[in-house]
């Protein structure tokens, strides 16, 4: 797959200019990359902190099946990070000190490493996906009540344009298995880099916070939690906190 690679000193937000681009026609295949950002966003309107040095990117795709494309995006984003971090942090010996949290956050001994902004758009039969992507490579930005992480905490950490080839070419590797194979083996590799089931979990809703345990995932992608009541229930959106 090639891709196009516009790389920027500074920008507000990489998503913002990728999604402006794709609403004026801009084809398949852009990487908007940005050395740091100024107003960058995160998943339910939050701010994301960008001090420089880290990774700021998004990437246009219009996928000839959408539906299908974009259930599968997350968990595809999420093991592309994962395999890229391990990638460039070959630790020697030990458990990995990645791990995926539902549904595309990359933490590194339980901190948040990465995060992923997904945003769709455009008219039905040309519809456009924004995947805005945030990885803190050699700066843990200062956000106050935030557990953060930086990949060079445990590694001489490659520069974000190395590292933003790697995980695009991880990304396309994931999105060709799901094209071939449907979401079943994409579903499989995020299980095996996710906490384990049965862990200990809450999530958190707009005003809603709901306690039990990690159950897997659906075919649909949907977290199952286990409830202490012996029922387990499908959860579509809010934010995980695990133990
Ligand atoms: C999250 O809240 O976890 C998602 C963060 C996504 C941040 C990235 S950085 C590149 C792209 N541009 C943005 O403004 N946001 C995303």
């Amino acid at each position: 797959m090639s891709w196009r690679f516009e790389y920027h000193e500074t920008l507000g937000s990489t998503s913002d200019l990728c999604k402006a681009r794709a609403e004026a026609g801009e084809p398949d295949h852009l990487a908007i990359q940005a050395f740091s950002q100024t107003s960058g966003r995160g998943t339910r309107g939050r701010t994301w902190t960008d001090p420089g040095g880290n990774l700021a990117i998004s990437l246009l795709f219009r996928p000839a099946d959408p539906t299908a494309f974009i259930a599968a995006l997350p968990f595809v984003v999420a093991v592309s990070l994962f395999e890229t971090a391990t990638h460039f942090c070959p630790t020697a010996t030990g458990p990995s000190p990645f791990m995926v949290k539902w549904p595309n956050d990359l933490l590194l001994d339980g901190r948040k490493m990465a995060g992923v902004l997904i945003e769709t758009g455009g008219p039905q039969d040309n519809p456009w996906v924004v995947v805005g992507i945030g990885a803190n490579l050699r700066q843990v930005p200062e956000v106050p009540g935030r557990r953060l992480a930086a990949l060079s905490e445990k590694t001489d950490a490659p520069s974000a344009e190395v590292f933003g080839k790697a995980l695009v070419a991880q990304i396309d590797r994931w999105n060709a298995v799901q094209e071939r194979e449907g979401f079943a083996p994409v579903r499989a590799a995020w299980l095996a880099r996710a906490h384990p089931v049965g862990s200990p979990l809450a999530v958190q809703g707009c005003e809603t916070y709901i306690t039990g345990s990690f159950s897997g995932l659906d075919a649909q992608g949907r977290l199952l939690l286990a409830l202490p009541n012996g029922e387990t229930i499908p959860v579509v959106t809010g934010d995980i906190l695990l133990d």
